[in-house]
């Protein structure tokens, strides 16, 4: 997969050389390219942003070096480009996989009080345009969004995480958030380990798991639940 970012604080992105994302990189899964958009400006002052059409507080990112930058990078399309915005359709689990299916991705991360609309639209008509947006608060910019998606869709690369098992069973996989966790010590300040995860017993440790996942997801995402196909639920689920 190759992803391009376009940001006027390339530095902000520097966590995109670090850690699993990082690694990803060096073995060759992964190709990102980061470019600051002021370098598709041609005044002095390397202006990116004007005030606002209609009038209202804030600057919009004028189109011009939008324009440029997305001509630079995909000149034909070829891309899918993703603008972060809280004004966008909010990121899942489920578009992080939609997005990992793409070769190429192209992240525009917009600043003060967003990107003029008729970069988006101009750029709709040659490639696809998603507005995500990572819940309702709003950030300073994309850049921090950017982060979020980049390392929720690089994760789920084929060959990124070593033991692609634990794609399976995490929160958000199927529906239902993951039951909780121990490892060693048996015994921690005064709080053991549940019983039935020391019992070597599969089958019996399996329907813990998976009563715990449901449990929690009733107490803490009703709205998941809610969601939930029932087709996935058995009969020992619907019990509970
Ligand atoms: N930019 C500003 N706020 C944002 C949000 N909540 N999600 C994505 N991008 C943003």
């Amino acid at each position: 997969m190759r992803i391009d970012v376009v940001t006027i604080f390339p530095e902000y992105l520097g966590p995109l050389d670090l850690s699993l994302i990082g690694k990803a990189r060096d073995s060759g899964l992964l190709d990102v390219g980061v470019h600051d958009l002021r370098e598709w400006t041609h005044d002095v002052h390397r202006t990116v942003d004007d005030t606002p059409y209609g009038g209202g507080p804030g600057m919009v990112m004028r189109p011009e070096p939008w324009g440029e930058a997305l001509d630079a990078l995909a000149p034909e399309g070829g891309a899918r480009l993703v603008v972060p915005t809280p004004a966008g359709q909010v990121f899942s689990q489920a578009m992080a996989h939609e997005l990992a299916a793409e070769p190429r991705l192209i992240f525009a991360c917009g600043r003060y009080e967003g990107i003029d609309q008729r970069v988006l639209d101009h750029a709709a008509s040659r490639m696809p345009v998603t507005e995500v947006s990572l819940g309702d608060y709003v950030l300073f910019g994309g850049e921090v969004a950017v982060l979020v998606m980049c390392e929720a869709i690089v994760r789920l690369l084929p060959g990124v995480l070593g033991n692609a098992d634990s794609l399976a069973e995490e929160s958000h996989a199927n529906g239902v958030l993951e039951a909780p966790v121990f490892t060693k010590p048996p015994e921690w300040r005064g709080h053991p380990v549940p019983e039935i995860l020391r019992s070597g017993d599969h089958g019996r440790i399996a329907r813990w798991r998976r009563d715990e996942a449901l449990l929690r997801t009733a107490q803490r995402r009703p709205d998941l639940l809610a969601a939930l196909d029932p087709g996935i639920l058995d009969k020992r689920d619907v019990a509970l």
